[in-house]
C-alpha cells in the first residue's frame, strides 16, 4: 500500500547543503565506528566553559543503564544560544513574534534584546529565591516570554518544566506536584483564533490544588498578554512586566556539568500518570543545534518557523535551543492555522519570508481538505524546505504538502523522533536523503536502530518490526524525573540491551525505515501523545461510570481519534446527554486534547478469564473490522464481544 516513487536529491540541494550523499556515509560509519571521535569532534559546535575530556560513557545493559555525554564538560546554554552570538549577530533578528491576530503587529527580538530580557528574567528569578536545581513550571502561550522564561532558567541553572497552555488546571497541578515546584511563570490569558484562554484563572486553581498536596507554590510571575481581568493574590502574584523592568539586565550564566540537568518535559507513556522526561545540559543542546542545522540545512540569514508548540518537545528542540544555538532567525506563531482563513500560514510565511517551514500532518491534512485555492492566493516563493513531525504522514498528504505548498521545490523532511530522544533519530538530509513519501528514511549520525520481533530478536534486511535503538545517542533523555526504576523499566526492560521507542516499523529493501505507529497503549492525536490509561482513569472518576477501556481508531484529520468503552454504575441509563457530559468531564480533567471522539456504552467490556481487557478485540470493533477477531474463546464471557459488536453496527 506504500507509495514507493523516489524523489533523487535535486541537483542543487546536493551542491550547496552541508550534507551530500558520500559525506552521509562517511560520518554515519564514522559516528559508529568511533563515537568519541565523531561526537568529539562535532561538540565543537558548542561554547564549552570547561572542554570534556571524556565523551561518550554509556550502557544499555539491564538494570544498570548509564547515559553520560561529556561528562566533565561545562557550559551554559543560554550563553551558547544568546551570549555567544553578540559579537557576530546583535542586531540580527533572533525571535519573530506572529501574534493571534494578523491585525496585530508582529515583533522582532534581537539577539541583544533576548540578552537583556533573559538576564533581567534570570535576576527576578534569583530574587524571588530560585536556586540552581530548583524545578520552574512554565504555563504560557505561544509568545516570546515563553522563551525567555525557559532561557532565564538555564542561565541560573534551574530546571524548567514547560505545561501546554492547553492543558486543565488537574493536568497542570499533577505535573507542578511532581517535580515539586515552586515557582510558576504564566499570562493573565492565551489567544488562539481569537478565543481567550483563562491561564490565571487556571494556573489559581492548580496552585490551589498542589497546596493541599503539600506543594507550595512560593510566587507566580504572571505575564500581561490580553489585559484580561485576573485575580493577583498579594505576596505570592507578580507582574512579569514590572519586576523585569525594576531588574537589573546583568546576570552572568552559571557554569553548569553537561550532565546537569536543564528541563522536564511531562509525556504521556502506556501507563499510569505522565511520565518527567529528564534532558540534561551538553548532550541535548549539542543534538538539537546539530539536527536543526543538518537536517532542515539552516545557513545564516534563513528564516525558519517551526509551528509547534513550546509546551511539546518540538517546541523545545525545534522553536527554542536548536535554532538559537545556531544563532537563527526563529518564529514564534501564536495562532491557529485556519483563523481567521485557511491561508493563514501561507500569510506568514509571504509576510515574513520564511524560508523553512516544519509543521505536523494533522496540520497538512486540515489545511489541504480547505481547499487549494487558500494556498494558491499567496506567493510562497521564499521556501525552500519543508518538515513534518508528529505521527506517519499518509502519502496523499505528502504530495500535496509536496507539489501544491512547494510547488516541487522544496524537499520534505519527514522526522521521526520522540520526547526521549531530544532531536530527530530517523530522518532524510535535504542534500543526501532521495525522499519516498511517508517514510522517514534513514538514521540520523550516531543512530543505529534495531527492528526486533516479539521475542526479542534483531531482523536482518527488509522486514517489520518493533523499532529499537542499540546504542546512546547524546540528545538521549536521561531518567524519568524522580523514578528512575520506571526510566529502567519503560524503555530498557523489554528488549534487553536496547532502547525500546514503542513504535512499529518496517524497513524497505532499500533499507528505509517507515514508521507504522505505536504498538503500546499510548494514543497519537493530532501528532499528540495521549495515555490511554490516562482517559481510563479520567471517565472512571465520574460518579456514573463503573468502568472504561479506551482505544485509537483511525481519524481522518487527527491521525488516531479516542473510542471509549463506557460501562455504567448499576442503575445509569445510556443517553447522549451523558455522552456529553463525559465529554465535557474529560476536556476539563485533562484538556480538550483529551475529548473522546465516540462513546459507546457497553454493559460488560471483553476481558480474559485473569481479568484482562482484550484490547486487541476493542481496537478491531472501532475500526469497524469484525472479519479478524481472532479466538474469543478464551474470554470469560464470550457473549460480550457479540454484544458489543451488534450496538456498533446499530449505530452505523
Ligand atoms: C510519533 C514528537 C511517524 C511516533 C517529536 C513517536 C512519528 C511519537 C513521527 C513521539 C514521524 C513522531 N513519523 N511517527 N515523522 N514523529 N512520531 O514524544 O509514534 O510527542 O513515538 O515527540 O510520535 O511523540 P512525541
Amino acid at each position: 500500500m506504500t507509495d514507493q516513487t523516489l524523489y533523487p536529491v535535486p541537483e542543487r540541494w546536493a551542491e550547496r547543503a552541508y550534507i551530500d550523499a558520500d559525506r552521509y556515509a562517511e560520518w554515519y560509519r564514522k559516528s559508529l565506528d568511533d563515537p568519541d571521535g565523531f561526537w568529539g569532534e562535532q561538540a565543537d559546535r558548542l561554547d564549552w566553559i570547561r572542554r570534556f575530556t571524556k565523551v561518550k560513557n554509556t550502557s544499555f545493559a539491564y538494570p544498570d543503564i548509564t547515559i553520560k555525554w561529556f561528562e566533565d564538560g561545562t557550559l551554559n546554554v543560554s550563553a551558547n544560544c544568546i551570549d555567544r552570538h553578540l559579537a557576530d549577530r546583535a542586531e540580527q533578528t533572533a525571535i519573530i513574534f506572529e501574534p493571534d491576530s494578523p491585525d496585530e503587529t508582529p515583533r522582532h527580538i534581537t539577539y541583544r534584546e533576548l540578552h537583556d530580557q533573559v538576564s533581567r528574567l534570570a535576576n527576578v528569578l534569583k530574587e524571588r529565591g530560585v536556586r540552581r536545581g530548583d524545578r520552574v513550571t512554565i504555563y504560557l502561550p505561544m509568545i516570546p516570554e515563553a522563551a525567555f522564561a525557559m532561557l532565564a532558567c538555564a542561565r541560573i541553572g534551574a530546571t524548567h518544566s514547560v505545561v501546554f497552555g492547553g492543558f486543565s488546571p488537574d493536568s497542570l497541578a499533577g505535573r507542578i506536584e511532581d517535580c515539586r515546584s515552586t515557582f510558576l511563570i504564566t499570562a493573565d490569558e492565551g489567544l488562539r483564533g481569537g478565543k481567550p484562554v483563562p491561564l490565571k484563572a487556571n494556573a489559581d486553581k492548580a496552585v490551589e490544588r498542589a497546596a493541599a498536596e503539600g506543594v507550595n507554590v512560593k510566587s507566580v510571575l504572571v505575564v500581561r498578554r490580553t489585559g484580561g481581568t485576573v485575580e493577583m493574590k498579594e505576596g505570592r502574584d507578580l507582574w512579569f512586566h514590572e519586576e523585569v523592568a525594576r531588574a537589573s539586565a546583568d546576570c552572568p550564566p552559571v557554569e553548569m556539568g553537561a550532565e546537569d540537568p536543564l528541563f522536564i518535559l511531562y509525556t504521556s507513556g502506556s501507563t499510569g500518570k505522565p511520565k518527567g522526561v529528564l534532558h540534561t545540559t551538553g548532550g541535548y543542546l549539542l543534538y538539537a543545534a546539530m539536527t536543526h542545522r543538518i537536517v532542515f540545512d539552516y545557513h545564516d540569514g534563513n528564516v525558519y518557523w517551526c509551528a509547534a508548540d513550546v509546551g511539546w518537545v518540538t517546541g523545545h528542540s525545534y522553536v527554542v535551543y536548536g535554532p538559537l544555538a545556531n544563532g537563527a532567525t526563529t518564529l514564534m506563531f501564536e495562532g491557529v492555522p485556519n483563523w481567521p482563513t485557511p491561508a493563514r500560514i501561507w500569510e506568514v510565511v509571504d509576510r515574513h519570508g520564511v524560508n523553512t517551514l516544519y509543521t505536523a500532518p494533522t496540520a497538512i491534512r486540515s489545511l489541504m481538505g480547505a481547499g487549494n485555492d487558500y494556498v494558491q492566493q499567496t506567493s510562497r516563493k521564499s521556501l525552500r524546505l519543508l518538515g513534518t513531525v508528529g505521527e506517519p504522514i499518509n502519502p496523499e498528504a505528502w504530495h500535496w504538502y509536496h507539489h501544491v505548498v512547494g510547488e516541487d521545490r522544496c524537499p520534505i523532511m519527514d522526522t521521526w523522533w520522540q520526547t526521549e530522544t531530544g532531536g530527530h533519530m530517523i530522518t532524510p538530509l535535504p542534500g543526501a536523503t532521495a525522499l519516498k513519501p511517508g517514510s522517514a528514511t534513514l538514521p540520523f549520525f550516531g543512530i543505529r536502530p534495531v527492528l526486533v520481533d516479539g521475542e526479542g530478536h534483531a531482523l536482518e534486511g527488509a522486514g517489520d518490526g518493533n523499532l529499537c535503538i542499540a546504542d546512546s545517542w547524546p540528545g538521549q533523555m536521561r531518567t524519568v524525573y524522580g523514578d528512575h526504576k520506571r526510566f529502567v523499566e519503560t524503555y530498557f526492560a523489554l528488549y534487553k540491551g536496547k532502547y525500546f521507542t514503542g513504535d512499529g516499523c518496517r524497513r524497505d529493501a532499500d533499507g528505509y525505515y517507515w514508521i507504522t505507529g505505536r504498538v503500546d497503549d499510548v494514543l497519537n492525536v493530532s501528532g499528540h501523545r495521549l495515555g490511554t490509561a490516562e482517559v481510563e482513569s479520567s471517565l472512571v472518576a465520574h460518579p456514573k461510570v463503573s468502568e472504561a477501556a479506551v482505544v485509537g481508531y483511525p481519524h481522518d484529520l487527527k491521525g488516531q481519534g479516542i473510542y471509549c468503552y463506557v460501562t455504567l454504575m448499576e442503575g445509569e441509563e445510556p443517553s447522549d446527554e451523558l455522552k456529553k457530559e463525559l465529554r465535557d468531564w474529560v476536556r476539563r480533567d485533562i484538556g480538550p486534547i483529551a475529548s473522546p471522539d465516540q462513546i459507546q456504552f457497553s454493559p460488560g467490556l471483553p476481558k480474559t478469564r485473569s481479568g484482562k481487557i482484550m484490547r486487541r478485540i476493542l481496537r478491531k470493533i472501532a475500526e469497524d473490522d469484525y472479519s479478524n477477531l481472532g479466538d474469543t474463546s478464551t474470554l470469560a464471557d464470550p457473549g460480550v464481544v457479540d454484544n458489543l459488536v451488534g450496538n456498533r453496527q446499530n449505530r452505523r
